[in-house]
């Protein structure tokens, strides 16, 4: 029987998310019962998971005060501050 990596926390809009090491942002915030962490620019539709690939780009989420993370391909850290964004955010593409 194998034994399941460690989980910790992060935040997201202030509250505390379980996360498991190796898990994306995208799954945890799933996990935890969420769908969406985005809202489009012209019509703030809420947007979350679409291609879960890194193709879509529309799980884009704040990290840590930087924009236009795409949830889907980053890593959740412990301690990581994550929150929905508005639009485009501000910052170039960052992964
Ligand atoms: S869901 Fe498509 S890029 Fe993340």
């Amino acid at each position: 029987m194998t034994t399941p990596p460690p989980s910790f926390t992060f935040t997201f809009d202030g509250e505390p998310v379980r996360a498991r090491s190796g898990q994306s942002v995208a799954a945890a915030l799933i996990a935890s019962g969420r769908r969406s962490w985005r809202h489009t620019r012209t019509e703030g539709r809420p947007r979350g998971v679409f291609c879960g690939i890194g193709v879509c780009f529309d799980c884009l989420v704040t990290i840590n005060g930087r924009p236009n993370h795409r949830a889907c391909l980053v890593e959740a850290r412990p301690g990581d501050t994550v929150s929905t964004q508005e639009g485009a955010g501000h910052d170039d593409l960052a992964c």
